[in-house]
């Protein structure tokens, strides 16, 4: 008699920095998606109330090789989405140790740990600041990678590790360069609650609800249209579905890695952005030019189109007012409340 085999179709996967801010959301669109969810997070900038409550927490970092290993096999871990890590340019480059650290050497130790206890697959939030050099076009994949700051540096070399790693013993993975990530989970579970947050939309919603005065918009002498700087803004949740879909790909597809940008393809001004927050809030956004940020280029817009025929993946919020608008719901109401 032919007895079927009994067989996990899916397997727990690994949230690290799941407390975080795109983290949080990716632990969300994996439970919705039905898989069981094991956040890790050392609370070092996440939160433990934006982990969702059905999965399971455990507070810790990624290099504790005891602790991740006993995990793995606790919880039957079959892949790892990996968030964890330090995300500020311009303290990437005044301490790039720590850069080197969180990013590199920390991710070092969880692939390790990863092959040991024989994780099938891995997806790596990596990052457009991989490329460095500004384009006036859209940036494909094959464009070179000279990061510009240890940022982007610590991350292109933890994608180098796992080519090699990948080719060397068998497992798959996924690496997502992130353009400009915004805007918060729709149904207002979960969203940016980072401290001092740099990027523009949740500094702009800060401004919109009294928590920072004004926004500075730093230069309006670019080579750009309006003269304010160009950037590629997906929604979160768009960005967490990819990873899920990707995820079911590597499953299908083992012997297969994808390096994939991670953007609409479409630029948004500094202006354009500031234009939206103002249509969501009712009444005008203060704001001042401020001069150029060290570093900052003019235009960075992703050429996605391999993200597009690479998985099944259609965006849903490819829509700047609709990115706008629940970052600034999220700002009035939970995120007020997380922040605290
Ligand atoms: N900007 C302002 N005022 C602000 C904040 C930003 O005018 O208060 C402008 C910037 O000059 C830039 C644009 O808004 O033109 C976007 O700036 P962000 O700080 O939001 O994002 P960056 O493009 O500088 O960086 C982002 C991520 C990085 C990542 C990079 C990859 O924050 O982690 O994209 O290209 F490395």
């Amino acid at each position: 008699m032919q007895v079927a085999e009994t067989v996990d179709e899916h397997p727990a996967v690994l949230v690290t920095g799941g407390a975080g801010y795109i983290g949080s959301h990716a632990a969300l669109a994996l439970l919705d998606a039905g898989r069981r969810v094991i956040v890790l997070d050392n609370l070092v900038t996440g939160f433990r109330r934006a982990v969702p409550e059905v999965a399971v927490f455990v507070e810790g970092d990624i290099a504790d090789d005891a602790l991740v290993r006993a995990l793995l096999a606790e919880h039957g871990v079959g892949a790892i989405m990996h968030f964890a890590g330090s995300v500020v340019v311009a303290e990437s480059v005044e301490n790039p140790l720590k850069y080197y650290d969180n990013n590199t050497a920390r991710s070092r130790s969880l692939i390790a740990s990863a092959l040991a206890g024989g994780v099938r697959h891995f997806i790596f939030s990596s990052t457009a600041a991989v490329y460095g050099v500004p384009s006036d076009e859209p940036v494909d994949e094959s464009w070179p990678t000279r990061p510009a700051n240890p940022y982007g540096t610590s991350k292109l070399m933890t994608e180098t590790m796992l080519r090699d790693a990948a080719a060397a013993h068998g497992f798959n993975y996924g690496a997502l360069r992130y353009f400009n990530v915004a805007g918060a989970d729709p149904a207002g579970r979960a969203g940016q609650s980072t401290q001092g947050a740099t990027n523009l939309i949740k500094a702009a919603v800060e401004v919109a609800t009294g928590k920072r005065d004004s926004l500075a918009i730093f230069g309006d002498d670019w080579p750009t249209p309006d003269g304010t700087g160009v950037r590629d803004y997906i929604h979160v949740s768009d960005l967490v579905a990819a990873h899920i879909a990707l995820l079911d790909r590597l499953e299908v597809e083992t012997a297969t890695s994808h390096v994939l940008n991670s953007g609409y393809g479409r630029g948004v001004s500094v202006r354009e952005v500031i234009a939206a927050v103002e249509r969501a809030s009712g009444k005008p956004l203060p704001c001042h030019v401020a001069p150029r940020r060290p570093g900052d280029i003019a235009q960075m817009v992703a050429n996605s189109d391999a993200l597009g025929a690479t998985i099944d993946w259609r965006p849903r919020f490819a829509d700047l007012d609709a990115i706008v608008a629940h970052a600034l719901h999220w700002e009035r109401t939970i995120g007020a409340q997380l922040a605290d």
